[in-house]
C-alpha cells in the first residue's frame, strides 16, 4: 500500500514501460535476479518480441522451458480448450489429465509411477524424501542401509531446502546454512572417488545424466554404470536429474537413455509443459512402495491445465517427429560449433547432446562479453560455470538460425578474442548476462 500510494502520489501508477518497471521492481522485489534491461511482450517461433518490436532469436528458450517456442498453436489451443473446461481441482479430486499424462511419460521413461508438482525443484524434493522413505521401508524389513546422499560436484538441483543442500557450489548454500545433513559430494565422473564413498549408509545416489548448471558436462559410462551397480547391490536408490535434459532435449526423451542405463527414480520438469509449469517425479514399482496416501502432496501440482498443455506438447513432439529434428538440427549446431573453433583459439570445448550444448571458452570474462554481445545482436545465449556458453534453443530450431547464431560469434570472437587475450585487458568491461550466469 505504501508504495503503491507513493506512486500513486507520483503520478505513475503506469507500468508498462521499461524505465517504469525498472523503478518499481528495484522498490518491490526481493533483488534476487539481475535482469537484463528489456521488456519482452510477446514470441513467435525462435523469436521472442520486446516492447519495441524488435526480434530475438531465442537459443535460450527461458532457460530450456519454451520446447515448441512461441505462441504455438498447440500450446494455445490446449490453454484455451482446458482454461474453458476447468483450470484447478486439488489432488482431493480426480481430473482427466493426470492419468493420461501419467501414461504418456511412464511409457517414456520406462518407470512406473508419477507424482506432479509444479517446479523442478518441489520434484527434486519429493525423490529425496521418496529416498529416506525408501530406506526406512528397507530398514523396517531389515536390510542394511542408512540415510546418506551422495550427490556430484558441480550438481545443481534447485533452491529449496533439500534440493539447495544436494547441489553443490558453495555460493547457492552458504547463505542459508545449516543445510539439510548427511550429503556427501563425490567428485565428477570420478569412479574410485564413487566407490571410496559409497557403503551401506547411503540411501541414494544422485545425478544428472549431463549436468545443465554445472557447465553441460555429460557423465561418462563407466562412472554412470558404476552408480548404477553399486546402488544396485544395497537396495540404495539411483536418481537421475533430467529436468534440464529431459523431455527431449537430447535428442531422446531422457538423457539416460543415451547410456542404456535406467534409474529408480527421475524428475522432469522444465519443458515438461512447454513453458506452463509443472514437474513430475517418476519412480519404479519397487521405491513406490514407500509411499502411501498422506505422506507427500501439493495443492497445483499436476492440475488441470498444465497436464492437458503437456499432453498437447508429448503428442506435438512426437506426431512432428521432433526428438529426431533436435538431434538432427544439434549435431549441426555441434559441428559449426566445432568448424568456429578452428578459427578461434578462445574456444576451447564444444559438447552436449541434441539441443543442450556448450562451448567453453578460455576466459570468463570473454565468456561474459560474448553473452552481452549476442544480445546486442539480438540473440539470447546464456554463460553457465564461468567460461561455458551454453545454448538451449526450442526444439523447433531450424539450421539456417544456427548459421544466424554462429555468424554472429565467428563476427564476436574475431573482434574481441585478441582484445581479452591479456588478462588485465577485460577487467573494466560492463557487460550483462542473458540470465545471469548463475541460474538454473
Ligand atoms: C538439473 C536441474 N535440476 C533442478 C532444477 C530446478 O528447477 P526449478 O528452477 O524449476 O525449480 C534445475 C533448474 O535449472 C535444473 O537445471
Amino acid at each position: 500500500m505504501k508504495h503503491a500510494l507513493a506512486f500513486a502520489a507520483a503520478g505513475e501508477m503506469e507500468l508498462n514501460k521499461l524505465d517504469q518497471i525498472r523503478a518499481a521492481e528495484a522498490k518491490l522485489l526481493l533483488s534476487t535476479y539481475d535482469r537484463n534491461p528489456i521488456l519482452f511482450v510477446g514470441g513467435q517461433g525462435v523469436y521472442i518480441i520486446d516492447e519495441n518490436g524488435e526480434r530475438y532469436l531465442d537459443l535460450l528458450s527461458g532457460i530450456g522451458v519454451n520446447a515448441l517456442g512461441y505462441s504455438h498453436p498447440v500450446i494455445e489451443e490446449a490453454i484455451a480448450r482446458q482454461s474453458r473446461a476447468l483450470i484447478h481441482t486439488s489432488n482431493l479430486f480426480y481430473h482427466q489429465g493426470q492419468a493420461e499424462l501419467a501414461l504418456r511419460l511412464t511409457e517414456r521413461t520406462g518407470l512406473d509411477r508419477v507424482f506432479f508438482s509444479n517446479t523442478g525443484t518441489e520434484a527434486w524434493e519429493g525423490a529425496l524424501k521418496l529416498a529416506r522413505a525408501h530406506s526406512g521401508l528397507l530398514r523396517s524389513e531389515g536390510h542394511d542401509i542408512g540415510t546418506k546422499f551422495l550427490a556430484l560436484e558441480q550438481s545443481f538441483h534447485g533452491r529449496t531446502f533439500g534440493s539447495m543442500s544436494t547441489t553443490y557450489k558453495e555460493k547457492y548454500r552458504e547463505p542459508f546454512g545449516p543445510v539439510v545433513p548427511g550429503v556427501e559430494f563425490v567428485r565428477f565422473n570420478d569412479v574410485a572417488d564413487l566407490r571410496a564413498k559409497f557403503s551401506t549408509e547411503v540411501c541414494a545416489i544422485l545425478v544428472e545424466a549431463i549436468q545443465g548448471e554445472g557447465g553441460v558436462r555429460p557423465l561418462t559410462q563407466e562412472f554412470f554404470a558404476e552408480a548404477r551397480a553399486l546402488s544396485s547391490s544395497t537396495g540404495a536408490l539411483l536418481i537421475v536429474d533430467e529436468i534440464q535434459a529431459g523431455m527431449g532435449r537430447t535428442g531422446k526423451w531422457c538423457a539416460y537413455q543415451h547410456y542404456g542405463i535406467q534409474p529408480d527414480v527421475t524428475t522432469l520438469a522444465k519443458p515438461l509443459a512447454g513453458g506452463i509449469p509443472l514437474g513430475a517425479l517418476l519412480c519404479t514399482e519397487e521405491a513406490a512402495r514407500a509411499i502411501h496416501a498422506g505422506m507427500h502432496g501439493t495443492t497445483f501440482g499436476g492440475g488441470p491445465l498444465a497436464c492437458a498443455v503437456a499432453i498437447a506438447v508429448i503428442d506435438h513432439i512426437e506426431r512432428e517427429n521432433l526428438l529426431a529434428h533436435a538431434t538432427e538440427v544439434g549435431d549441426y549446431f555441434q559441428a559449426q560449433l566445432r568448424s568456429l573453433a578452428t578459427r578461434h583459439s578462445a574456444i576451447v570445448d564444444v559438447r552436449g547432446r541434441g539441443l543442450m550444448i556448450a562451448a567453453e571458452l578460455d576466459s570468463a570474462d570473454l565468456a561474459k562479453l560474448a553473452v552481452a554481445e549476442m544480445l546486442k545482436r539480438r540473440i539470447l545465449i546464456n554463460c553457465t560455470s564461468e567460461t561455458v556458453l551454453r545454448f538451449l534453443p526450442p526444439y523447433i530450431l531450424e539450421r539456417v538460425n544456427v548459421d544466424t547464431a554462429i555468424a554472429a560469434l565467428d563476427e564476436i570472437f574475431t573482434e574481441h578474442a585478441g582484445a581479452l587475450i591479456a588478462p588485465h585487458a577485460a577487467s573494466h568491461t560492463t557487460t550483462h548476462t542473458a540470465g545471469g550466469p548463475n541460474h538454473g
